[in-house]
């Protein structure tokens, strides 16, 4: 394997999807340095035990696998990884990984940041008796406030992190009667997602303020509209077909004119970020909620990620709150998501929302460039002709020729479906050689 240092990523990746199993775990484990025992963990063994889950959820009664497997080719800001997905989409690792190697290929480049690295927690006095007289109690008390919200959390302070500011916002009740105040308590949870910590404050603040304010405090929680902690990805590329680029760039401004375009979109950008948010134990319903809410900050729902071309080169662009943890949680206590971490080599909470906001903009590119050309029912019918079979009820030996049999079938009439595979295989089993 350790061919030549600077070639062993590509060396590592060489034909990795068609290798059997056993031999993908091997350079796996070599290139992330993998144990024995890691290896049987991602077989599934141990992957979740009932006594963990035990202590994750109520009502217990066993535990859901899903396939996990690794984008490949990826570059990001310079180094090399494999990236761990757990999906049941049949295309979703082929295509990212197919596209990665594309750029990788044709020098594209993938960067990425973050901006930011606050969380919200919202507090809110939903009727006012003298809102005047609680907005200067408010600021007046500002620097107590503070210090009180950071006693709540002194772990989290002794970590270098904490509440930094305190805004105050008045909004319009829908139902005419006046306003309320929302009082917007900003922390930096360091590694963790911080839901519990930042509820914990705001709830942990509700007292003072009533007392401060003489009104009535009402929700006390997070929001996952995280616009102060943004993640970032670009990709660039100038080895590229006029026309493709054109055509990807003219699929923006599909999305942008067209929410029932942003809406299929995004959801091909989440193709690329719900995986990995899995794999590590996230909370993928809050990062969902939190894009979807950014992108349609403006009040009109648009695309999450915008591509341009100048003639030149194709410029990609993902900006969106991506709040995820590395601590805190569950990732820790899985030893699937523990694993997810180690496979990638990251152990902050902005190194993986930067590789989720690159990966999210990669398997965009991808889809993108398959609609602007071929479209996508080849690729993704030729993928999903081996989930075909399987419902057909193909046996383990009849699989190969049936999904051989479905190849040549979707070539030739251009679609295949679960009846089609059911009278190929009935053809088979007629005909067997
Ligand atoms: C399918 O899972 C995702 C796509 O529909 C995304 C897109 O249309 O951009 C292919």
């Amino acid at each position: 394997m350790d061919k030549n240092p600077l070639d062993r990523f590509e060396f590592l990746l060489e034909n990795f999807h068609r290798l059997p199993f056993e031999e993908r775990q091997d350079r796996l484990a070599q290139w992330c340095d993998l144990d024995p025992q890691e290896l049987q963990i991602l077989r599934g063994v141990n992957a979740l035990p009932v006594e963990t889950a035990e202590h994750f959820i109520e009502n217990v009664v066993g535990v859901f696998p899903l396939p996990m497997g690794v984008a490949t080719y990826f570059n990001i800001d310079g180094r090399d990884l494999l990236i761990p997905m757990a999906v049941e989409e049949t295309s979703i690792i082929a295509a990212v990984s197919a596209t990665a190697k594309w750029l990788r290929r044709n020098e594209g480049k993938i960067t990425t940041e973050c901006r930011g690295r606050v969380i919200i927690g919202q507090i809110q006095i939903p009727r006012l008796n003298n809102i005047d007289y609680a907005l200067a109690q408010l600021e007046e008390n500002k620097l107590e406030l503070l210090a009180e919200a950071n006693q709540l959390v002194p772990g989290l302070v002794a970590r270098g992190g904490g509440i930094r500011e305190i805004e105050f916002r008045t909004l319009d009740r829908e139902d005419g009667m006046g306003k309320m105040l929302v009082l917007h308590v900003l922390c930096d949870p360091c590694d963790a997602m911080g839901a519990n910590l930042i509820n914990q404050v705001c709830e942990g603040l509700k007292p003072l303020i009533e007392d401060i304010t003489n009104e009535r405090v009402g929700l006390c929680i997070l929001s996952n509209l995280v616009d102060g902690r943004l993640a970032c990805a670009k990709v660039e590329i100038e080895n590229i077909e006029p026309e493709t680029a054109i055509g990807i760039e003219e699929a923006t401004q599909f999305a942008k004119s067209d929410p029932y375009r942003a809406a299929t979109h995004n959801k091909g950008v989440l193709n690329g970020i719900d995986p990995i948010l899995i794999a590590t134990g996230n909370d993928w319903r809050a990062v969902e909620a939190g894009i979807h809410a950014y992108t349609a900050r403006s009040g009109k729902y648009q695309p999450v990620t915008t591509w341009k071309y100048d003639g030149k080169k194709l410029v990609g662009e993902f900006v969106a709150p991506l709040a995820v943890g590395t601590v805190g949680g569950v990732t820790m206590l899985h030893p699937t998501a523990r694993l997810a971490l180690k496979i990638m080599g990251i152990s902050t909470a902005e190194e993986l929302a930067r590789i989720c906001a690159a990966v999210g903009l990669v398997q965009n590119l991808g889809a993108l460039k398959a609609l602007a050309t071929v479209g996508i029912v080849k690729g993704h019918m030729r993928l999903h002709a081996a989930n075909l079979a399987l419902q057909a009820g193909a046996s383990e030996t009849e699989l190969p020729r049936l999904k051989e049999e479905l190849s040549r079938a979707l070539a030739r009439e251009k679609r295949i479906n679960l009846s089609r595979a059911k009278q190929i295989l009935e053809e088979i089993r007629l005909n067997p050689v």
